[in-house]
């Protein structure tokens, strides 16, 4: 899962990582900005195809079909700046597979 996906570096950067490992996955991309998710849903429609599923939902309001193996996530602003998104991660422990602590 990719949570806080933004318009989707960190879901291509997964997708190349599980290429390269020869491995097939399924990324669940959350995002809360609607404007994000549009350009989400765009490389969903143009490039990623069913292997990427886009949630456009708060990731600590959002009941995930199935836990997580692994969880990717950078909620840092540009500058560095904590605007209290990485704390939202905390909200979302129930992703992870039997509810793991994320660290
Ligand atoms: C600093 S941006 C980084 C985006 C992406 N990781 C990247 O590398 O471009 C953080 C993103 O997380 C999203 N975000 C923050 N809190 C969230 C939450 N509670 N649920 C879902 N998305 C969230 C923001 O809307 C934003 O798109």
């Amino acid at each position: 899962m990719v949570l806080g996906a933004g318009r989707g570096p960190l879901v291509s950067a997964t997708l190349r990582a599980a290429r390269q490992a020869g491995t097939r996955v399924r990324v669940y991309a959350v995002e809360k900005n609607p404007n994000a998710v549009v350009t989400l849903e765009n490389w969903q429609y143009e490039e990623w195809g069913s292997q990427v599923w886009v949630v456009p939902r708060d990731m600590r309001d959002w009941d995930p079909p199935e836990g997580a193996d692994v969880v990717v996530s950078e909620l840092l602003g540009s500058f560095g700046d904590n605007e209290l998104s990485p704390e939202c991660l905390d909200g979302a422990r129930n992703c992870l597979k039997g509810g793991q602590k994320m660290g």
